[in-house]
């Protein structure tokens, strides 16, 4: 039986980081609001010729370094991303051709903030039926270009950022088990209404911006993160205490510290990241391991739970021995 593990992480930030203390010159807002409310302290927003590609590739090449293989071994990249640089072809042929990677399946995956966990999903399916054998998975987002920056309520809330792995095969399963669901009907809860077959042409301002009832938000997020993390412990005879760490989405602290709460798990045993990146959508799970895994706190051999969610809704989760 082959299995997938995680054989390297990578992450990028852009170099810009603006405060709470910027926002308060651009918005009707106060640095103790934004992080009573959400735990954020600053965020990195990418330069103005900066794209998700450029992101993507930069800790694509992190994780294939950590990994320590040739990048013309990868045979499979996947993109998690809401924000590509072009409406087509997709951002994963375009880190395909920008590290030179010959004829191997490229694709975007579109789960908004879970994103990294779908792409997660499909590459470990790969792996395991024998059609990759080393993949490229990426989230990578520029979330500053899709935000009202005159709107307090969803600009201070969002950063720029990728994060990335290299699943290989192996003989142990490092991928033990992946979880991922939608429910469309809460669409309009958490949404950027501009799209191609909807007026992209003439589309009216607001419509190109993120748009999101908060506080609708987060009660679904702790609950629905609360319930997937009881799954997958239970669909594996696991409890909170098989556990090493809990890499969650970095959407808020508050919907961490409640998701924690009811997972059982001490705040010392979950990666935070949130306060540095705010949230960076489908790179935040892969951009927080990637922090711990290079600062030590996550070694070989621990037990990993991602969990995600976001607009759709989706949400997602992985069991993971790193
Ligand atoms: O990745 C998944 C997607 N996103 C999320 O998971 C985010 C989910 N939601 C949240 O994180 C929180 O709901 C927020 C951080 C967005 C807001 O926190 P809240 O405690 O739910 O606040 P609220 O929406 O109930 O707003 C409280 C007040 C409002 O004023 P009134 O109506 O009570 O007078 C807002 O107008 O705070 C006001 N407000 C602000 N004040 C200062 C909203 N944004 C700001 C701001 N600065 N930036």
């Amino acid at each position: 039986m082959t299995f997938a593990r995680i054989a390297g992480t990578g992450g990028y930030l852009p170099e810009r980081v603006l405060t709470n203390k910027d926002l308060e010159k651009m918005v009707e807002t106060t640095d103790e609001w934004i992080q009573e409310r959400s735990g954020i302290k600053r965020r990195h927003i990418a330069a103005d010729n900066e794209t998700t590609s450029d992101m993507a590739v930069a800790a694509g090449r992190k994780a294939i370094e950590a990994a320590g293989i040739e990048t013309g071994a990868i045979d499979l990249i996947i993109v998690a991303t809401t924000t590509p640089d072009k409406v087509f072809p997709s951002t994963a042929c375009i880190v395909q051709r920008r590290l030179d990677i010959a004829k191997t399946p490229a694709f975007d995956v579109h789960a908004a903030c879970s994103g990294f966990l779908y792409a997660l999903d499909i590459a470990n399916r790969f792996i395991v039926t024998g059609g990759a054998t080393n993949a490229l998975v990426i989230g990578s987002e520029t979330y500053s270009r899709i935000l009202d920056w005159t709107d307090r309520s969803t600009c201070v809330l969002f950063g720029d950022g990728a994060g990335a792995v290299v699943l290989s095969t192996s003989d142990e399963a490092g991928i033990i088990s992946t979880h991922i669901h939608s429910e469309g009907k809460h669409e309009e809860l958490l949404h950027v209404p501009a799209g191609i077959s909807s007026g992209y042409a003439d589309v009216q301002r607001e419509a190109a911006f993120i748009q999101m009832k908060g506080n609708e938000v987060f009660k679904k997020a702790v609950n629905t993160l609360g319930s997937i993390a009881r799954e997958t412990l239970e669909g594996n005879n696991l409890s909170q205490k098989d556990l090493t760490w809990l890499v969650p989405h970095q959407a808020n602290l508050r919907i961490i510290k409640a998701a924690a709460k009811k997972l059982g798990m001490p705040m010392e045993r979950v990666i935070v990241t949130v306060d540095e990146h705010a949230n960076t959508s489908s790179a935040s799970v892969p951009l927080a391991l990637d922090v711990a895994v290079r600062d030590g706190r996550i070694k070989r051999g621990d037990m990993l739970l991602f969990e995600a969610f976001g607009a759709g809704f989706t949400w997602g989760s992985a069991l993971v021995r790193y």
